[in-house]
């Protein structure tokens, strides 16, 4: 019936998640609040766990992308399944750390990382540095030097795949930011260069084809596609890279007609493509590392809010106002990104209605969602956004300095706050 297999609604026509029901979390921990199920989560990386585990020996790493929600908690949470993590910044790396999760399994991506950066990921012993591009490589060799340490690292590479398109086979779309181009021989060069020198061991490639992805053959070229070059690399330095980083990407249900791949699926298939692969190339089997996020905590997340101000338009529209917005989820203003939504307090009526759900920001584009069908709402109800647990309190701002609300965790009744709600006081914390 919902998004989540987490959600469901009480005898009080209550929505619930993981058992607890909505409106009372909203009285007791305020609004917005973001609610996440732990069972969910842990339930997800235990999925994608199991499907290396069935279909590749056991001989990958699952490592969370923390970027879609990061906090001291989901770090402990990835840990204890037994998932490795992927971060993408200095202050993702120190929130890992300060959870005590263990270096060795942290994946260090960006861009454009900084020397203070790699710095600390290098004197920390981080698992695996995926290198993005020639200056990135040269530093870190001096820093890994400096430092009397043989960091591994990983080749981000563009594997001329645009998983976004119907036609998604696309060779030649050299046009990112990320990684070295293989059409130009860019990554060829690349991996002479690595292997030649001293502070560092090139162990792995790594590509991301995309996020919110449906099919599964765009990772399964992908994977040949990244195969191919690790069989180049073999043929033209006999030296063999051993580990194949397929990235995240895997699609959610954000609204009921969405139709996402099961993980095993997904797993067993690319299994399937590795063997052959690998046999026909003439290479070993690698260890295969892939960093789901959005699936691991986007369908066990939700975001409750206040409706306020209902303001019909004649003819046109009626506007919803909430007492959030672009502030903690800015997707739909970036995106257009849909949401099934509910209200909460109402969860067993018809959605007889739609609305425009607006936020409290000064701009005119703090939507959450046009055309959103809902129960017939009235000031003081309770709005539950569905499958908000990705990318929104990981892209909250302080824009209007607006304070970024709580993170509640629900754990079978259970309810603790994993991250308080920020007070007028942090706001002014740093102003001088
Ligand atoms: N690995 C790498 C190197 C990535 O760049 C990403 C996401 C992931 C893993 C995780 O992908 P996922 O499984 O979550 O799709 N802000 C956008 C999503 C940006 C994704 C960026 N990279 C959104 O809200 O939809």
């Amino acid at each position: 019936m919902f998004v989540s297999d987490c959600l469901d609604i009480n005898g009080h026509g209550h929505l619930t998640i993981g058992g607890r029901d909505t409106v009372e979390l909203a009285q007791t921990f305020g609004t917005p609040l973001y609610v996440m199920d732990e069972k969910q989560i842990r339930e997800n990386c235990r999925r994608y766990k199991h499907s290396i585990d069935e279909f590749y020996d056991g001989k990958g790493l699952v490592a969370y992308a923390s970027k879609a929600f990061c906090c001291k908690a989901i770090c402990r949470i990835a840990d204890e399944e037994g998932l490795g993590l992927d971060v993408v910044s200095g202050s993702e790396l120190y929130t890992a750390l300060s959870a005590g999760f263990p270096p060795e399994k942290i994946i260090f991506h960006g861009n454009n990382k900084t020397a203070d950066e790699l710095t600390s990921a290098v004197q920390a012993g981080v698992g695996r540095i995926v290198v993005d591009n020639r200056f990135e490589l040269e530093m870190l060799n001096q820093i890994a030097s400096s430092a009397g340490v043989k960091p591994s690292i990983a080749f981000r590479i563009k594997p001329g795949i645009d998983a976004h398109t119907h036609d998604f086979v696309k060779t030649g779309r050299i046009d990112s930011k990320f990684g070295f181009a293989l059409e130009t021989g860019e990554a060829l060069k690349a991996a002479e260069a690595a292997i030649k020198m001293e502070n560092i061991r090139l162990g792995g490639i790594h590509c991301h084809i995309g996020s919110q992805i449906f099919d599964i053959e765009p990772f399964e070229l992908a994977t040949r596609v990244m195969l191919g070059f690790i069989a180049q690399v073999k043929d033209h330095f006999g030296y063999e890279i051993s580990e194949l980083n397929l990235g995240g990407g895997f699609g959610i249900k954000y609204i009921p007609e969405h139709d996402p791949v099961e993980y095993e699926k997904y797993m067993r298939q690319i299994a399937t493509v590795v063997r052959e692969t690998c046999t026909e190339f003439g290479i070993n089997t690698p260890f295969i590392l892939m960093e789901p996020g959005r699936s691991i905590v986007g369908p066990a997340g939700i975001t409750l809010y206040r409706v306020g101000g209902i303001k019909e338009i004649p003819d046109i529209r009626t506007y919803l106002s909430v007492d959030g917005g672009m502030g903690d989820n800015p997707r739909y203003a970036l995106y257009q990104s849909v949401y099934d939504m509910i209200i909460a307090n109402k969860a067993s009526a018809a959605k007889s209605e739609t609305y425009t759900v607006a936020g409290r920001c000064c701009e005119s584009g703090d939507l959450l969602g046009e055309h959103v069908p809902l129960q017939k709402a009235a000031v003081g109800d309770i709005l539950a956004v569905l499958a908000t647990g990705a990318y929104n309190y990981s892209m909250a701002s302080n824009y209007n300095r607006l304070p970024k609300p709580a993170v509640v965790m629900v754990n079978d009744g259970e309810a603790r706050t994993v991250i308080r709600r920020e007070s007028y006081e942090d706001l002014i914390r740093n102003d001088l």
